[in-house]
């Protein structure tokens, strides 16, 4: 990547230390004061209160959807509303079945357990948590080759919260044995513009309502997003402004940062300009294009292609993706007259 690309503001991964100290103040402690995801919502709060009268621990959690909707603050809920500890992990941090067993060793009963990028666990560690899943006790193989023998361990009921960009990604055995599921849906602008305006008043931000539905219709129905551009635009506004956000402010800080009326940011533009301007708006193959344009192919998979495709601009064909019209004209650029079918 050249510095250029460096300084341009992507949804990226790779956020700052300061960053996550921050998204955690953020999080809401407790479903009232989740915004949006109200089905998941509803269904969560009915089968906690259920396995909370019962005395129980709630079934095991899958929780899947595009990166920045909030499952890591939806984990930290559901424990919360359980009353209980909540030990977090994630599936590259857990290379070998003995990390998994010193965790689970740790947990008390009711605990949560979470695992993030859950799809990435070794097949190996995999396999061990399927009888703790199901059972709650693991056989584990200790001593070397000659003297090895199994050991039974009995666990205390416990409520595993798997978080994965994609459901797709996960072994049929493992997906299996998660009781309730949950697919988080990119936001609606109501809930996102609400989410904004929570946000401005934990940083004691002045906003507009229309300053906040601005940086909304911006954020690709990603919180993540929304509460990274509001901090942007917040500097822009002390400098450039009076201090308050508002629609116009947004408007001109956004523009600097590359982030377009529909809130593609650079490297959306970069993807779809590069679909149209070398590959005469494909199909091209995603690894073609991860190398076209210096990202990682599972970059561009999990974090921009569903929300391009989500909002018009690429579709999946069986022989690569392909730009839309939409993306044709909202760049600018003529629809081929060949494409129209005509
Ligand atoms: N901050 C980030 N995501 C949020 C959500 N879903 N509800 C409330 N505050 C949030």
């Amino acid at each position: 990547m050249n510095t250029e690309d460096e300084n341009k503001l992507t949804s990226g991964e790779l956020a700052d230390a300061a960053e996550f100290s921050d998204e955690r103040t953020l999080r809401p402690q407790y479903l009232s004061q989740y915004i949006g995801q109200d089905k998941i919502k509803e269904q969560l709060d009915i089968f906690i209160k259920a396995a909370k009268m019962r005395e129980e621990s709630l079934d095991h959690v899958l929780l899947f959807g595009p990166p920045g909707l909030g499952k890591t603050t939806m984990a930290f809920v559901i424990a919360n509303e359980l009353g209980v500890n909540i030990k977090q992990t994630s599936g590259p941090a857990i290379e070998k079945a003995g990390d998994l067993v010193a965790i689970l060793n740790e947990l008390e009963a009711g605990d949560v357990l979470f695992i993030d990028e859950i799809h990435r666990l070794p097949m190996s560690v995999e396999e061990v948590l399927y009888s703790a899943m199901e059972d709650f006790y693991i056989d584990i193989m200790i001593g070397g080759a000659e003297s090895s023998r199994s050991v039974h361990l009995e666990l205390p009921p416990f409520t595993l919260i798997g978080a994965t960009t994609r459901a797709g990604m996960l072994s049929n055995p493992l997906r299996a044995r998660f009781g309730i599921n949950a697919h988080m849906a990119y936001y609606e602008l109501r809930d996102l513009t609400e989410i904004v305006i929570r946000t401005a008043d934990i940083f004691e931000v002045e906003i507009t309502g229309d300053g906040a539905h601005e940086i909304a219709r911006r954020s690709r129905g990603t919180p993540r997003i929304a509460n990274r551009l509001l901090k942007r635009v917040r500097d822009y506004a002390q400098i450039k402004g009076t201090g308050t956000v508002t629609d116009e402010i947004t408007r001109q800080a956004l523009t600097m940062l590359d982030v377009d009326a529909s809130g593609l940011d650079y490297i959306d533009q970069k993807i779809i300009r590069t679909m149209i301007e070398m590959y005469g708006g494909g199909p091209v193959g995603l690894g073609t294009l991860a190398v076209n344009i210096s990202e990682e192919r599972e970059t561009l998979e999990d974090m921009y292609e569903p929300y391009l495709i989500q909002s018009g601009f690429l579709i999946r064909t069986r022989q690569g993706r392909k730009v839309t019209q939409k993306a044709y004209t909202h760049f600018g650029y003529a629809y081929p007259e060949n494409e129209n079918g005509g």
